[in-house]
């Protein structure tokens, strides 16, 4: 399974790289603003800070909701960077432009993904990611984790070569669950990607080994 840390925070973004487990970047517009990243011309000098931090895989949403905009700024978006993965709001538009983009090889990732069949429109249009959001299905008391199980369902059924990107993910069990369910990717918060580290018996059963280490070695 893949992990992508789903920030525009560098510092963050360094931390998860550093870890050696990460494989890409979700940003979204709403976490760009929260960094105080706004102007086109700080926005795309941040994805190309994005792109030096990380390998692969960084996914930039277009603020477009129209067909000849979304291929436009996607186009644009695109040619930054080879990691770019252009990120396209679940929409008519949308898929149509998913549809244009994917047939000119620029990967997708189709976002606000809250039903299978939106995820089997975008797998349909050629989209490389779907984004189901788990935390807000969650949050109206609707089963996100269920999401998962539905879209892997459908894509094994006819070979989609989509990879379901789990997004909107609260927390480390939620990460764990995805990958119990065969999600391809998770996006998720530093904080829930280091709890992942985190048992008690690992801190209690390391802290006897190095007392005792200590003990038999006269320390
Ligand atoms: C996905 O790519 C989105 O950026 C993200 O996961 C949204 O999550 P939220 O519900 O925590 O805002």
């Amino acid at each position: 399974m893949k992990f992508f840390i789903d920030t525009a925070n560098l510092d963050q973004i360094k931390e998860a790289q550093d870890l050696g487990v990460l494989d890409g970047v979700t940003t979204n517009p709403s976490l760009m603003a929260k960094e105080g990243i706004t102007g086109d011309e700080n926005v795309i000098a941040h994805y190309k800070a994005i792109c030096a931090i990380v390998d692969d895989n960084v996914s930039a949403e277009v603020i477009s909701t129209t067909y000849d905009e979304i291929i436009k700024e996607g186009e644009a978006l695109a040619k930054l960077d080879p990691k770019i993965v252009v990120k396209v709001p679940m929409i008519k538009d949308g898929v149509k432009a998913i549809k244009y983009l994917s047939s000119k090889g620029i990967r997708t990732n189709c976002t606000l993904i809250f039903s299978p069949g939106q995820a089997l429109l975008a797998a349909k249009a050629g989209a490389s990611y779907v984004s189901p959001f788990l935390g807000r299905l969650d949050d109206i008391s609707t089963d996100g984790l269920q999401l998962i199980e539905d879209i892997r369902l459908i894509f094994d059924n006819y070979g989609y070569p989509t990879e379901i990107l789990a997004a909107s993910i609260r927390g480390p069990l939620h990460i764990v669950s995805c990958a119990k369910l065969g999600a391809d990717v998770i996006t998720a918060p530093l904080s829930a990607i280091t709890a992942l580290l985190k048992h008690p018996l690992t801190d209690s059963g390391l802290a006897t080994f190095l007392a005792d280490h200590a003990k038999a070695s006269g320390k």
